[in-house]
């Protein structure tokens, strides 16, 4: 197991976001995170898909982009054409994961499925054998720079279980108010994909701070 470090956008300036996925691929960076909000599903509005199509020509990372919205269905086709590697859907978002999903796969990206943070890791029993990755959110969705939630440490460990008896190899990214000081403990939990916005473009070395994130992961690596 490689942990794998995917710094959010949400937290760069947006003005200048090519400089600074291309900052975080320089950095050793292994994808970039995409946050996707539509207003409804939480209150806030971001990022189009054709931002992602203009992030999809400044890097070669994969894009990962994770879909807050209701609806994702008819999301999905157009994050695919933007060039989408990653998508990513909320369990509470759709009546229809396993028809989501099976489109996701279908257009050949690799299909995730994220967890609010009071949806428990049972919640995805009968998905586990469809899914490419799980997202965990340590914060309630909707902004960047909140405090990490503790309890959410219980439900990965969780889920780390369900998928070991399962024997499925299905990495667990994790996304809210990870820093350099709790990346570890969250990592023993079974993270192995550390989602970092504000620890990241906030700090006052951006690149200094993916590559201690890579650092302290790489005392894990296994
Ligand atoms: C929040 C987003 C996160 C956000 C994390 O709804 O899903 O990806 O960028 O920001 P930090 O790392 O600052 O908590
Ligand atoms: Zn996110």
């Amino acid at each position: 197991m490689n942990v794998r470090i995917a710094p959010s956008i949400l937290s760069a300036d947006f003005a200048k976001l090519a400089e600074a996925v291309a900052l975080a691929e320089r950095a050793g960076a292994d994808l970039i995170h995409v946050d996707v909000m539509d207003g409804h599903f939480v209150p806030n509005l971001t990022i189009g898909p054709p931002v992602v199509a203009a992030l999809r020509r400044a890097t070669r990372l994969p894009i990962d982009v994770h879909l807050m919205v209701e609806n994702p269905r008819f999301f999905i086709p157009l994050f695919h054409e933007a060039g989408a590697d990653w998508i990513s859907l909320h369990v509470e978002a759709t009546a229809h994961l396993h028809k989501d999903l099976t489109m996701i796969r279908g257009l050949g990206r690799k299909a995730g499925v994220a967890l609010n943070p009071g949806t428990p890791a049972h919640a995805l029993d009968e998905i586990l054998g469809e899914l490419d990755y799980v997202l965990v959110m340590s914060v309630d969705p909707g902004w960047g720079g909140q405090a990490f939630i503790p309890s959410c440490l219980g439900k990965i460990r969780d889920l780390r279980d369900r998928i070991r008896a399962r024997k499925l190899e299905i990495p667990i990214e994790v996304d809210g108010g990870l820093k350099l000081d709790n990346v570890g403990e969250v990592i023993e939990a079974g993270m192995e994909i550390v989602v970092a916005g504000s620890a990241v473009f906030e700090a006052p070395d951006p690149a200094g701070a993916i590559r201690e994130l890579k650092r302290i992961a790489a005392g894990y690596n296994r």
